[in-house]
């Protein structure tokens, strides 16, 4: 069934466990979070990001439709989001397409440019009944660029800045870089617990934590312990997807009928949404 990003992020922020966010690409992404949840006997959030938007063409329209009818017609509460949108004309489509939630990204902003296109997003947002995320720090390694070092100075969110930024710009949720980074194919982050801890002692609102693809269990179970709440999982959907495809098509490459290797992608797919789902419920 659908249901709203902030009702679920309320939830999950009471309950103290975590929010798994998945990124969909295709309608077989869709369709295994979809099943992961129900598999897992958990909410998830599909979100799509600008990146897919761009890779079908710039339109949001159809794959927005064809997820919301994948979360419509599950047995599982799942959210619809609109992920690291930069573009204000995207933005603007967010409540059309039936979004209840969007993460604005301004974090390639100066920070006072940051702050005011944040701020006006969530004003927009809000007189719509959507509810916005945005991101302080820089957490790195989009659309292809090396991962950050984590390390260097700038790079991790600072708590007394995300107190002002969220006081300034009234977001509803504060994607933080605290140790991982995009696009991550091994699971061998390591989070800064304290720095987690210190920052949801700072600020009123849910952390969120990107990158998650490449964080190991350990790790995001004591950051949902120190204080995450949305876990954004991508990358991982598309290791096992592409991981699936390969093994296929390497052990029948005369394979033409694309539902073929597509029924192995969703599943091994499906088992890593619902493998996510169970570690972040405990
Ligand atoms: O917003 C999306 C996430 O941060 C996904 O990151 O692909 O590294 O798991 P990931
Ligand atoms: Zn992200």
């Amino acid at each position: 069934m659908l249901v709203r990003t902030a009702d679920l992020v309320t939830d999950a922020r009471a309950a103290g466990t975590g929010l798994a966010a998945f990124n969909v690409i295709t309608l077989e992404h869709a369709e295994a979070i979809a099943a992961g949840a129900e598999r897992a006997g958990r909410p998830a959030i599909l979100q799509i990001s600008e990146n897919a938007v761009k890779f079908h063409g710039g339109r949001l329209s159809a794959v927005a439709a064809a997820t919301t009818a994948v979360a419509r017609a599950a047995d599982a509460p799942l959210a619809l989001h609109l992920d690291h949108v930069e573009s204000v004309d995207l933005l603007r489509q967010a409540h059309a397409e039936g979004f209840g939630s969007v993460m604005f990204d301004a974090s390639r902003l100066t920070h006072g440019d940051n702050v005011k296109a944040t701020a006006e997003a969530v004003r927009w947002g809000h007189e719509r009944g959507i509810w916005v995320e945005a991101e302080l720090g820089r957490i790195g390694g989009k659309d292809g660029e090396p991962p950050l070092d984590a390390h260097a100075p700038g790079v991790r969110t600072d708590p007394a800045e995300a107190a002002a930024y969220v006081a300034d710009t009234g977001v509803d949720a504060l994607a933080v870089a605290v140790g991982s980074t995009h696009a991550m194919t091994e699971r061998t982050a390591t989070l800064d617990h304290a720095l987690i801890a210190r920052l949801r002692d700072a600020v009123p609102v849910p952390l969120v934590l990107h990158g998650s693809s490449g964080v190991p269990d350990t790790e995001l179970r004591a950051a949902v312990a120190a204080g995450m709440v949305k876990i954004n999982v991508g990358t991982a959907l598309n290791t096992a997807y592409t991981a699936a495809v390969r093994a296929f098509l390497t052990e029948d490459p005369k394979s033409v009928d694309p539902r073929r290797y597509l029924r192995p992608a969703r599943e091994a797919m499906t088992e890593t949404v619902t493998a996510f789902l169970r570690l972040l419920s405990r």
